[in-house]
């Protein structure tokens, strides 16, 4: 049975938390949270030991693996501390505030030898998977531009209001954005070239917008937070290609070719638990998704090598040269 430390029981703790209920072989033996009403509340239906700072459970818990789901200014030093308890540390997106910080991880895990994952989700979103493999796959010829946008209501909901302070998140630009920015790379690798506009008035970076050049393609990525509540969280992309396009919009994920028009099923996992419903998200596949490879990594003792630590800094850079 591999044993999970979480920290952090905040929005995504409780999305994590959820997935961890549902990965066989797996238990959730401690809970790290400032606010212990909200640990007591993911406690339920585990034997969890309950921890206030999350440095307490790095200290004081027996697990195999640590999950940090605290806000981004808090990344680097309890991921760093934890690499040095567990040989498999998670930690949630973006990596970390700076890039120094990112390095000095990087420097910790090479000294522990520690396995670290990054929660760059989207390479583990069933849509965002089935556009790679039908890339990788050929059939429709090359990709000749495409197009990738996350919009989103203005994420009030953090603890001590950390999401809308931009020198403790970001802003839209680090913690939003930066999904689309890390599939982009991990498909067409760094641009030769791109061009950014981002808010000018009001909240820094709360809206960005990057055209990134390739030899043979160009590719655009837009992000905000900048819609009030009442508009619908959304994750879109088409992608052009020589032969068709993949359009992932309005909840469907759709090939038009010269032929027709067809939907692309995608087959969804069903949860045994209660499903965590609320803030911008209401599927927990990819959450599922990427925490069952890290498990699986780490189960087997094998090395991760899909939303690497090193993937996370690199993504980390580039928004911070597109925010700069
Ligand atoms: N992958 C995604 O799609 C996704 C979505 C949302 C958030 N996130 C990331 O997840 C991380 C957490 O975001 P969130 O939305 O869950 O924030 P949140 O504010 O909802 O939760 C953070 C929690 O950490 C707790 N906390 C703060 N300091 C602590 C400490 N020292 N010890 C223990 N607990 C402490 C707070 O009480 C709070 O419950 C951020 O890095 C964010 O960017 C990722």
């Amino acid at each position: 049975m591999l044993k999970v430390g979480l920290i952090g029981c905040g929005f995504m703790g409780a999305m994590h938390a959820n997935c961890y209920k549902n990965i066989e072989g797996v238990e959730l033996v401690a809970l790290a949270d400032l606010r212990a009403e909200k640990a007591a509340e993911l406690a339920k239906g585990t034997n969890a030991q309950l921890f206030g700072d999350g440095k307490e459970l790095i200290e004081g818990a027996d697990v195999d693996i640590i999950d940090i789901c605290l806000p981004t200014y808090l990344h680097a030093e309890y991921a760093m501390l934890a690499m040095e308890k567990v040989k498999y540390v998670f930690v949630e997106k973006p990596v970390a505030l700076t890039r120094e910080e990112g390095e000095a991880m990087l420097k910790k895990s090479e000294e522990t030898g520690c396995q670290v994952q990054v929660g760059q989700v989207i390479r583990f979103w069933d849509e965002y998977v089935e556009l790679r493999r039908i890339l990788e796959s050929g059939v429709y010829g090359k990709v000749v531009n495409a197009n990738f946008r996350r919009i989103s209501p203005r994420p009030t909901w953090g603890w001590d209001n950390w999401l809308l302070d931009t020198a403790r998140s970001g802003g839209a630009g680090q913690d939003l954005h930066i999904h689309d920015i890390d599939f982009v790379l991990s498909l067409f690798g760094e641009p030769q070239s791109f061009y950014t506009v981002k808010s000018a008035g009001g909240e820094a970076n709360s809206y960005v917008n990057t055209l990134m050049q390739y030899d043979d393609l160009v590719v655009g990525v837009e992000g905000t937070w900048d819609l009030p509540g009442s508009h619908p969280f959304e994750a879109t992309f088409r992608v052009v290609l020589e032969k068709a396009v993949v359009e992932n919009a309005g909840g469907k994920l759709m090939l038009y070719t010269n032929e027709g028009a067809s939907e692309i099923k995608i087959e969804k996992k069903a949860l045994a638990g209660e499903a965590y419903k609320g803030g911008n998200v209401s599927d927990l596949g990819g959450y599922y998704n990427e925490l069952v490879y890290f498990c699986d990594k780490a189960a087997g003792g094998e090395a991760i090598t899909e939303a690497t630590l090193g993937d996370g800094v690199a993504s980390l850079a580039f928004v911070l040269k597109e925010l700069k």
